[in-house]
């Protein structure tokens, strides 16, 4: 491994209280009996994904979105490639769409526009971790985890070539 070296930046237990807190706003914000449909965008959200929709609890409808950009580098590089497409139609539904970090937003835009064609009935976005700094395009998120500074993270979904997705925290990734 190097001079690698991997710094807690979020613990378990403050990346669990959060993922609960927004659980309980979504489900409080949609309504006790609405029906949500959660487009998770693989791979990076499937941690965050699998701990939210439990925390969001009542009604719930779990699709895929696979998605690429990174293709294994610690940078963006403005590419999206879709890898596996929603296997049902999403019209008139209420779609929320769960990412685990939005960065440069270009993957978002991306999707965003992609799922809007389709006619949800609402469409709304959360995601785990926000990082502004490298924002390249607007891009409107309701709900955000945590906002953290230009760092490479890993850690809860998040990989550097594949690695690490499985730490229960998320940690900053000096090479
Ligand atoms: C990451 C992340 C987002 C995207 C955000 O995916 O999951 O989808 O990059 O970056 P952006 O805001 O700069 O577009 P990645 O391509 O690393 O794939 P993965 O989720 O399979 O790890």
């Amino acid at each position: 491994m190097g001079q690698e070296t991997l710094r807690v930046l979020i613990s378990e237990d403050a990346l669990q209280a959060r993922v609960r807190e927004l659980g309980r706003k979504i489900r409080e914000d949609y309504g006790e009996d609405a029906s949500i449909t959660c487009v998770g965008v693989l791979k990076g959200s499937f941690v965050f994904m699998a701990d939210l929709v439990r925390a969001i609890g009542g009604n719930v409808r779990c699709e895929f979105l696979g998605v690429s950009s990174y293709h294994g580098g610690t940078r963006s590089t403005g590419v999206v490639k879709i890898t596996h497409d929603l296997q049902k139609p999403i019209e008139g539904q209420h779609c929320l769409l769960i990412e685990d970090i939005v960065d440069t937003g270009l993957t978002m835009d991306y999707l965003l526009k992609m799922l809007k064609v389709r006619e949800p009935e609402s469409l709304k976005v959360v995601t785990l971790l926000d990082k502004p700094t490298n924002r390249e395009v607007g891009v409107e998120v309701q709900y955000v985890g945590f906002t953290i500074p230009d760092e490479f993270v890993v850690g809860y979904g998040l990989d550097l070539g594949e690695l690490y997705r499985n730490l229960p925290y998320i940690a900053v990734y000096t090479p």
